[in-house]
C-alpha cells in the first residue's frame, strides 16, 4: 500500500484537513509543552495512542440470532495498542519489533493514516509513504504504467513531475516487460517492486515499510536496503516493521519494542533487538 499526507496533518483528522505549520504550531504546544520553540520538532508524535477492534464470537445469522435470545454477547473488544507514546525526530530510523500480533502493523497504520486511533493523538508532520501491505493502494484492472501515474498522483506528484520520472521508476522496479500488464496478474514481488519504486521516486519525509521487503527476492532487497539507507543518508525519516532481526538492527540506530500493543522498551535497535530474542 502507498499512502501520504502533507503539512502537518492529524491522523484522526486527516482526511478532513491538514493543518497550516502556523496552525499546527498551536496544537504542538498543547500535545507536547515540554518542546521549546528552538528545539528540533518532530515528524511522527504518537501521544497514548489507543486502538480498539471489536471481536466477533458467532459465525453465523442463526448463531447470533441465537445468543441474542440467550442473552450471550457476540461481540468483545480487544486494544490491539494501549496507551502508545512515541515522538520519532527528521532523520531519525526506527525500527518496530515485537512477536506476531503486538501491535507493530496497527502502529504503522495509524502513523500512515489508513487507521484512526481510538484515544490518544497520532500527528505527523511532512509527506508521509507507506508501503504496508502488499498490493494495497494499487487498482487491479490498471495497468502497472496507469498504477503509477495513479499511486504518484496520490503521493503528491504532478503528471509533468511524473512523466519525467516514470522511466527511471520502471527503470528501478525492473518490470517494464509487464509495465501494460493489468496488476491483477502481477506476482506479490512485482507489486513490491513498483510500489516501492514509485515510492522513492517521490519526495516524501517519512518512508513506512511493514514487512513488505520480505516478498521480493534476494537481489531486490538489497537494492531496496541500499536505496532505503540513501534515503535515510539524505536526512529522511524511517519506520522499520520486520522480523529480520539482523537487517533491523542495522538498518535502525533505534529500536521499540511492542508487547501485547504496549511499548516495553525505546532505546538503541541492538539493544531492542537483544531484548526481543531473549
Ligand atoms: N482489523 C482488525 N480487526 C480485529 N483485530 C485486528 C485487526 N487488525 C489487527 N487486529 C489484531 O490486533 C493485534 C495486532 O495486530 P498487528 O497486525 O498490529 O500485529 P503485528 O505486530 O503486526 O503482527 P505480525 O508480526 O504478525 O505482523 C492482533 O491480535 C490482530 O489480530
Ligand atoms: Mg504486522
Amino acid at each position: 500500500m502507498i499512502c501520504f499526507s502533507t503539512d502537518w496533518s492529524h491522523s484522526a483528522s486527516r482526511s478532513r484537513f491538514l493543518l497550516s505549520a502556523n496552525s499546527y504550531s498551536d496544537v504542538w504546544r498543547a500535545v507536547l509543552p515540554r518542546i521549546s520553540d528552538t528545539a528540533v520538532k518532530p515528524r511522527i508524535i504518537v501521544e497514548n495512542a489507543r486502538k480498539t477492534f471489536k471481536l466477533r464470537h458467532t459465525h453465523s445469522l442463526k448463531e447470533t440470532f441465537i445468543a441474542l435470545i440467550r442473552k450471550k454477547t457476540t461481540t468483545s473488544t480487544f486494544d490491539a495498542l494501549h496507551d502508545v507514546t512515541l515522538s520519532i525526530s527528521p532523520g531519525e530510523s526506527v525500527a518496530l519489533l515485537g512477536l506476531n500480533g503486538s501491535g507493530k502493523s496497527t502502529l504503522l497504520k495509524l502513523i500512515s493514516g489508513v487507521l484512526q486511533p481510538d484515544g490518544g493523538k497520532v500527528l505527523t508532520r511532512g509527506r508521509v509513504a507507506g508501503l504496508i501491505e502488499v498490493g494495497a493502494g494499487f487498482h487491479p484492472d490498471l495497468s502497472g504504467r496507469e498504477n503509477v501515474y495513479l499511486n504518484a498522483a496520490i503521493l503528491g506528484m504532478g503528471k509533468d513531475e511524473i512523466d519525467a520520472r516514470f522511466d527511471d521508476i520502471v527503470e528501478f522496479s525492473e518490470i517494464s516487460e509487464f509495465i501494460d500488464t493489468e496488476v491483477k496478474h502481477y506476482s506479490s514481488g512485482m507489486f513490491l517492486r513498483l510500489a516501492f519504486s514509485v515510492a522513492i521516486h517521490t519526495e516524501v519525509d517519512i518512508l513506512l515499510v511493514d514487512e513488505v521487503l520480505s516478498v521480493g527476492d534476494e537481489p531486490f532487497q538489497r537494492k531496496c536496503l541500499a536505496r532505503i539507507r540513501e534515503l535515510h543518508d539524505q536526512g529522511k525519516t524511517l519506520v522499520v516493521v520486520s522480523h529480520d532481526l539482523n537487517m533491523v538492527s542495522d538498518l535502525c540506530e533505534r529500536g521499540v519494542l511492542l508487547n501485547k500493543g504496549r511499548v516495553v522498551f525505546d532505546g538503541d535497535s541492538h539493544s531492542a533487538v537483544e531484548l526481543m530474542r531473549r
